[in-house]
């Protein structure tokens, strides 16, 4: 199988080095200010360093006003800082730099939020207008590409959402209606920054909330959307405010219903659930505007530069967004390139990230960075793995009497340091399977079940993600220990 992941593609007028993306992710290290600083530089210049074919800085408000921590581009003032932060990333590696482009509503911690039937129409051309200046700065700033966020619980996504209350020419009693301000603003900034210049759109292939739209109506947005000159389109999927869990006293998050997991799918979720998405948008495109050139992105919890090649050569999408697994190990581009995706730190998908988003606080990777570190860690120069202590592993478990298996070893040992443990469970003499990380000597499996026989292994890794040898096997035979479960081995004579 060719390495497609691996080879360049163009976008209008720009080529990628490769077809792997950093979706927008918001990390919170801008200040209310709204200017770039130097945690936010250090965060991209490591993706850059990582060899990521486009990074999309987070996104990024189009307003005039102060608009929380997040970063700005809504008036000249911020210029420099983003001019500078391109000109860095772009001094660090190989990779093109896109900026995501946002408008959002007013939210209120009592659990109220403006809705887009309150807007009034000159309010909406203020929105637009806002759109088009900000993207005109975005190219001023150097930037390889803009990216209109009309994804997830924000304002160009409420216009389309089959949702929107309004009753006018901007209203939600058709798709035409629901497309009008996305599709006069895609127009408006394609006239700003010239028919050269790269655009790209993220938008729900599908809202994930009742009544709301999906596939069927997605495969239209982007045939409109890829007519008015969107060069790529990033699917996502849900992220919105209707599912959405209250707090008393916090403002809502548009990620904490299903449709949230839809966006960011957890662990439990089987990975790549949206990519049929891509595929039915990439299918429509291809037959309803085969001389367009418009490009798919799909993302959602794509493990590997592997599981994205796989993607891209049965056509499903052109090129593959990577969020929280790029978060987790910068460098996996860079390792795919050179062969070596086994030392590849791989995220677990706990959303802890997430959390700390929804906190307002500086996004990190939680569960798997050292405490103290801000940034991934690095070790460009090492290709020494981590071995055991003589005495070895001194792997084993033990079954908890909720049904939890508690499985401990002993630390690894490395010149430069070690970084976490892989485990891996095999279960009834099975493969081996990699089912968590942990920066810790113990991990909890909490999906054991009574009449089974697991084997557990770890496998150390450092900084540079250089796997030690697997640790012997600790084996258990989860007996049954509830009285029901006792009648199930029974009635099928288990050998346990
Ligand atoms: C901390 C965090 C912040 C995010 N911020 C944004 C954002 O600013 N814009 C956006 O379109 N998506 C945002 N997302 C969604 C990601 O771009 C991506 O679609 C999602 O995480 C699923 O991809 P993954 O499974 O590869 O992580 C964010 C995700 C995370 C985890
Ligand atoms: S915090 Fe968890 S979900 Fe987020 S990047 Fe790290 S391992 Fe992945």
């Amino acid at each position: 199988m060719t390495n497609l992941i691996l080879a360049p593609i163009r976008i209008n007028q720009l080529t990628l080095p490769n077809r792997m993306i950093v979706p927008a992710m918001v990390t919170r290290l801008s200040g209310e200010d709204g200017l770039v600083n130097q945690a936010i530089t250090d965060r991209y210049t490591r993706f850059a360093r990582g060899e990521v074919g486009l990074i999309v800085v987070e996104a990024t408000a189009v307003h005039q006003s102060k608009s929380g921590p997040l970063l700005r581009l809504g008036s000249d003032e911020f210029l420099d800082g983003h001019r500078e932060l391109v000109a860095r990333i772009h001094d660090n590696g190989p990779s093109k730099v896109a900026l995501q482009i946002i408008h959002f509503l007013k939210i209120a911690r009592s659990g109220w939020r403006q809705t887009v039937d309150m807007l009034s129409q000159d309010e909406i051309k203020a929105i637009i207008q806002a759109y088009a200046d900000t993207a005109a700065r975005v190219r001023e700033a150097g930037y390889d590409a803009v990216e209109l966020h009309m994804a997830h619980a924000y304002t160009l996504s409420s216009f389309l959402s089959t949702r929107n209350k309004r009753r006018d020419e901007y209203g939600g009693r058709s798709l035409e209606t629901r497309l009008r301000v996305p599709s006069e603003v895609m127009l408006r900034v394609r006239q700003r920054v010239g028919d050269d210049y790269p655009i790209g759109v993220r938008f729900d292939a599908e809202e994930c909330i009742k009544d709301g739209y999906g596939l069927n109506d997605a495969k239209y947005m982007a045939l409109r959307l890829a007519q008015l000159g969107a060069n790529y389109v990033s699917l996502s999927a849900g992220g919105k405010f209707e599912d959405a869990q209250h707090e008393e006293g916090e403002a809502p998050y548009p990620y904490t219903g299903y449709s949230g997991d839809r966006t960011m799918p957890p662990a439990s979720f089987q990975d790549a659930p949206n990519v049929y998405l891509a595929a039915g948008v990439k299918a429509f495109l291809a037959t309803h505007a085969p001389q367009l050139t418009t490009k798919v992105v799909t993302t959602g919890k794509i493990r590997t530069p592997s599981d994205g090649n796989a993607i891209l050569q049965a056509g499903n999408a052109d090129m593959i967004g990577f969020a929280r697994a790029l978060l987790a190990d910068p460098d996996m581009p860079k390792k795919a390139r050179l062969g070596r995706e086994n030392t590849i730190v791989r995220c677990i998908y706990g959303n802890v990230c997430k959390q700390l988003d929804e906190n307002f606080k500086q996004v990190r990777c939680g569960s798997l960075w050292p405490r103290e570190f801000l940034h991934a860690p690095e070790a460009p120069n090492d290709d020494i793995a981590p071995t055991w202590p003589d005495e070895g592993p001194h792997i084993s478990t033990k079954l908890n009497d909720d049904g939890r298996v508690r499985v401990t070893w002993k630390p690894a040992i490395d010149p430069q340091g070690v970084y976490g443990y892989e485990v891996l469970r095999a279960s009834n003499g099975g493969a081996f399977e990699h089912v968590s990380s942990s920066l810790t000597t113990n991990y909890v499996d909490e999906t054991a079940l009574a009449g089974n026989v697991y084997g557990y292994c770890v496998r150390a890794y450092d900084f540079a993600g250089n796997r030690s040898v697997a640790s012997a096997m600790a084996e258990i035979v989860v007996s049954p220990r509830f009285e029901w479960v006792n009648k199930l081995a029974l009635n099928h004579e288990s050998t346990i």
